[in-house]
């Protein structure tokens, strides 16, 4: 088990199944369980704008034993209201392996993952009865909006150092290397 693997027995992640960095040849298998879970309208969300043309800050799948993808989360680098963060999504597992405690696997290791960058904050967009259960409540991001329509309801954070998301006001903008620069510096 690496160190993005995480089972307990409230919490099983399947057998044979870990958690783990995405690499370059996952990204097609990637889109694809992306379209399976979400719909094409995982493309057009605002949260798309923050993350287009942009580099993830750390990016993790769930695999099978053979090495295919069935569950993504990534995180993405943004300035809230004039501090920095993280936006994390999409998250998804595929359909059939929905249910089996591996969507809370990935959501764990992304928030270990974040806090040991040393990152403040996590946002996302999502549900609150989904993502209350690792910490995350709109208590905090009344002041910030998306460069889109959104739901402020489902507008989520989680301060992972004190103070990460106090007196933030703004529209999120993204601040992740960009693919270009990432391409010309290759
Ligand atoms: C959301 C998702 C990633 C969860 O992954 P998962 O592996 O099924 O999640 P887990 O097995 O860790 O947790 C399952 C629990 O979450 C609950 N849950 C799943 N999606 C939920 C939602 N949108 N709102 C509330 N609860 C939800 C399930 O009912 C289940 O509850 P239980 O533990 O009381 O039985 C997965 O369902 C998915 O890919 N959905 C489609 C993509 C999507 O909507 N992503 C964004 C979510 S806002």
């Amino acid at each position: 088990m690496n160190r993005f693997a995480f089972a307990s027995a409230a919490d099983p992640v399947p057998a044979g199944y870990s958690t783990g960095p995405e690499m370059p040849a996952d990204i097609a298998a990637r889109d694809r369980l992306l379209d399976r879970a979400m719909g094409a309208a995982w493309r057009r969300k605002a949260s798309e704008k923050l993350r287009r043309g942009r580099l993830p800050s750390l990016a993790l799948v769930a695999r099978d034993g053979a090495g295919r993808v069935f569950g993504t989360v990534r995180l993405w680098h943004v300035d809230a209201g004039g501090k920095p963060a993280l936006l994390l999504g999409p998250l998804a597992v595929d359909p059939s392996f929905q249910g089996g405690g591996v969507g809370s696997a990935l959501m764990r290791a992304a928030i270990v993952a974040a806090r040991e960058g040393g990152h403040g904050a996590v946002l996302l967009m999502g549900d609150p009865e989904y993502y209350g259960r690792f910490g995350f409540s709109a208590d905090r991001t009344g002041g910030l909006a998306m460069p889109g329509p959104f739901e402020k309801r489902r507008f989520l954070g989680l301060e992972l150092r004190q103070g990460g998301l106090d007196c933030v006001v703004g529209v999120l903008r993204p601040t992740g290397v960009k693919v270009d620069a990432s391409r010309r510096a290759a």
